[in-house]
């Protein structure tokens, strides 16, 4: 079958066919979704029925997996599901069973309905996310992209050149802080130390700017930071306006790719939440920091 990307929903969403995610890609093959990555930069597969090492495969065709460590700080070695390769982002515990409505994962986890890019927490940011659903439920929740391309080509001039050389600080302890989630021990709050971001980006192959937001920034350099929350607030109302948005509704076996450089995304609340989620993601590392981190 021939490979093919068809647009689904806005411009920067594609479905693509023609690829079995469960063989290993030919270059012809990488080099497609390379630049249906570029072009899109969100990419949907669909009846994938993928195992974890044949998803680690095919990630592995695009850059260096990043190690989940640091990314959850509630979830340690001894209560982790998932080898430390893969991001769990599901609702089960390590017995397979749906968390229990306190425990500290799940309320940590409540941190991706915010809208964000993930690892932007990191110095080096992710390049791509590869995210499975090998089970979910029936009226599970949709996950929300936004093009943070069409956002940036949207602003006014004078907010462009306003926009152009700030730096943000991210960090976990902001975004989970905006929930009111800060119960952290110290060695928590070693792994959630804040990296600096620039909040304009150039994506390195479609040479397009867009703004590099996440629910993680809380400060901007040499801003008074009520007036920088204010403005970040404003910004990610802007991007996430219907317009940039595609709303992902699962099927079991899908893959959804997306490039963390050129989207935020979200995942949405929903009923049901004693329901098996299991949804797995692969992280690409990025090429390295957006901006000069301190000393
Ligand atoms: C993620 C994430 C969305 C979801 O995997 O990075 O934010 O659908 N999860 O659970
Ligand atoms: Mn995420």
């Amino acid at each position: 079958m021939a490979m093919d990307i068809k647009q689904v929903g806005p411009a920067f969403a594609g479905e693509v066919t023609g690829i079995d995610l469960r063989l290993p890609l030919d270059a012809k093959q990488v080099v497609f979704v390379e630049a249906g990555m570029d072009e899109f930069a969100v990419l949907v597969f669909r009846n994938q029925p993928i195992t974890d090492a044949q998803q680690l495969e095919f990630s592995n065709n695009f850059g260096q997996i990043e190690s989940s460590e640091g990314g959850n700080p509630t979830s340690k070695l001894h209560n982790r599901r998932l080898r430390v390769d893969m991001a769990d982002v599901s609702n089960l515990n390590e017995k397979q069973e749906v968390f229990e409505r306190f425990d500290r994962r799940r309320l940590f986890n409540l941190g991706n309905r915010l809208w964000h890019s993930d690892s932007a927490f990191r110095a080096t940011p992710a390049k791509y996310s590869l995210l499975s659903a090998r089970h979910v439920p029936k009226n599970g929740p949709n996950t929300e992209y936004a093009d943070m391309r069409a956002a940036y080509d949207a602003l006014e001039g004078w907010m462009k050149e306003e926009v152009e050389d700030l730096i943000c600080e991210h960090s976990l302890m902001h975004s989970r802080g905006a929930l009111g989630f800060t119960d952290f021990s110290n060695e928590e709050l070693e792994t959630m130390k804040p990296v600096l971001q620039a909040l304009v980006r150039t994506h390195p192959a479609n040479r397009r700017k867009s703004l590099f937001l996440a629910s993680h920034a809380g400060s901007i350099l040499d801003w008074p930071v009520a007036e920088a929350r204010i403005f970040l607030r404003d910004l990610i109302e802007h991007a996430t306006q219907p317009q940039f948005v595609y709303a992902h509704r699962w099927a079991v076996n899908d893959l959804v790719m997306w490039d963390n450089r050129q989207t935020m995304h979200r995942v949405r609340g929903f009923r049901g939440e004693e329901q098996h989620r299991d949804v797995r993601r692969t992280t690409i590392a990025g090429d390295g920091p957006t901006t000069r981190q301190r000393a």
